[in-house]
Order: structure tokens, then sequence, then C-alpha cells
């Protein structure tokens, strides 16, 4: 499982080590966007508090990933990006674990400056099309404003402004902050630096799982 604050790289990072692993990635709020985006009752019900930079009710979120976790690509694996966010997130998901017979392997914990944070969410874009994240400056699309792997044009976030990042960093504070203790008393945390290029970080995630990169 990936945590830490909004911006800080969970979602570059995990793109890649699902990608290197072979198993699925299953980004929370990927799932709310799409539910979103295709206007179903989740979405609907989870729109105003997304935009705000509040975090959705625990109920909706963990019936959401209950429901996630019943699809084929979850039986040999899966990296949790995004979940769990608060301390009811995560007593659902030990129960989840429990009742699958699995156990969480590792979570790791990116660390990263609030002036990093907004400076990366600012310059944040994605293809609407097959959801890749570039950065304009950090990590460019090689085909400009347009999706270097699709052609769709680029967008940006509508919680990607200055005011709301901030505010989701409060919010993470308070009900994020406690998750990390939770992790920590049963052993399985990591803590690491994500302030460095995308590489460098991604070398840092493969050291704290062990040097384990492919399947
Ligand atoms: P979610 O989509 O999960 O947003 P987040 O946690 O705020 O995280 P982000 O996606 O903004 O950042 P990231 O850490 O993945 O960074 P990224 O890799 O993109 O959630 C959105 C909303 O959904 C929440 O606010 C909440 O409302 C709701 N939600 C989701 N899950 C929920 C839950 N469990 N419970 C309740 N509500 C929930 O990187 C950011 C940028 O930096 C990119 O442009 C990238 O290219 C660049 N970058 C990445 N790494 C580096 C690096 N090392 N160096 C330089 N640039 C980098």
């Amino acid at each position: 499982m990936f945590i830490g604050p909004p911006g800080v790289g969970k979602g570059t990072q995990a793109e890649r080590l699902a990608a290197a692993q072979g198993i699925a990635k299953i980004s929370t709020g990927d799932v709310l966007r799409a539910a979103v985006r295709h206007g179903t009752p989740l979405g609907r019900q989870a729109k105003a508090f997304m935009d705000s930079g509040a975090l959705v009710p625990d109920e909706l979120v963990i019936g959401m990933l209950a429901e996630r976790l019943k699809a084929d690509d979850t039986k040999s694996g899966y990296l949790l990006d995004g979940f769990p966010r608060t301390l009811p997130q995560a007593e659902a998901l030990e129960t989840m674990l429990v009742s699958r017979g699995e156990r969480l392997d590792r979570a790791v914990a990116f660390e990263a400056a609030a002036d990093v944070i907004v400076a990366r969410l600012s310059g944040r874009r994605g293809c609407p099309a097959c959801g890749k994240v570039y950065h304009v400056t950090n990590d460019p699309s090689s085909r400009g404003t347009m999706c270097g792997g699709c052609g769709t044009a680029l967008t940006q976030r509508d919680d990607d402004r200055e005011e709301t990042i901030r505010k989701r960093l409060t919010v993470y504070e308070r009900e994020t902050a406690p998750v990390l203790s939770y992790y920590q008393a049963r052993g399985v945390l990591t803590t690491l630096d994500g302030t460095a290029p995308i590489d460098q970080v991604a070398a840092r995630v493969e050291t704290a799982l062990g040097g384990r990169r492919s399947a």
C-alpha cells in the first residue's frame, strides 16, 4: 500500500511498480473520478467532497473498495494507492484482508514538503482517455500538451487549484497522518523521502520492498 500527502508521487510510483510486478493497481482516487465521469450514484455523492478537497465518507469508499476487490485481477496480489486514508478505513481493510485470507506486505509512506507538493500538483496534467499522468516540467509528455501515449489533449484536475491543494494537505494531516501510526505499530510501515527525481524515488521504493521489482 502507498500512503502519503496529495501530490507526493504515490500514483506515479504505483503505476510503475504495478506494471513491473504485473499486479493490479487500485487507486481509490481514480475509481472515484471514473464514477464522477460516468455519473453513477457513487460519483454523484462523491463529487462535492472531492471538488472541495475533503475526503469522501468512509462508508462510500469502503463499500467501493470491497466491490473492487471482487475483480479477478486481485487474485495474484494488488497495490493500494490512496486507501486507507482514515483509521476506520484501515480497520475495515484489516477485516477485508482477514476474510480474504490475505495480509498486508508493506505500507510505504512518502514524504515531501508542502511547497514541493504545491509545485507538483500545480504542474500536473493527465490524459482523460488513458489516465497517464505527466508534469509540465518534471515529467513532460513527448507530445507537449497532448498525451505521449494516445494523443488525447491533456487536462488539469479540478482539485489541483492552489486553495484546494492547501485544504487537501490540512485534511491529510488531520485524517490520514494517524493511519501511519496504525501501521507503524504493526511493524509494516516504511517511510521514504519522495523529494527526488522519479527514478530515484522508484529505487527507494524497490529498496523499501526488499528489492522485489518483478513478480
Ligand atoms: P487521489 O486521487 O488519491 O489524490 P491524492 O491522494 O490527493 O493524491 P494525488 O493523486 O493528488 O497525488 P499523488 O501522490 O498520486 O501524486 P502523483 O503521482 O500524481 O484522491 C483525490 C480525492 O479523492 C481526495 O481528495 C478525496 O476526496 C477522494 N479520495 C480518494 N481516496 C479516498 C479515500 N481512501 N477516502 C476518502 N476519500 C478519498 O504526482 C503529482 C505530480 O508530481 C505529477 O504531475 C507527477 O508527474 C509529478 N511527480 C511525481 N513524482 C515526482 C518526483 N519524484 N519528482 C518530480 N515530480 C514528480
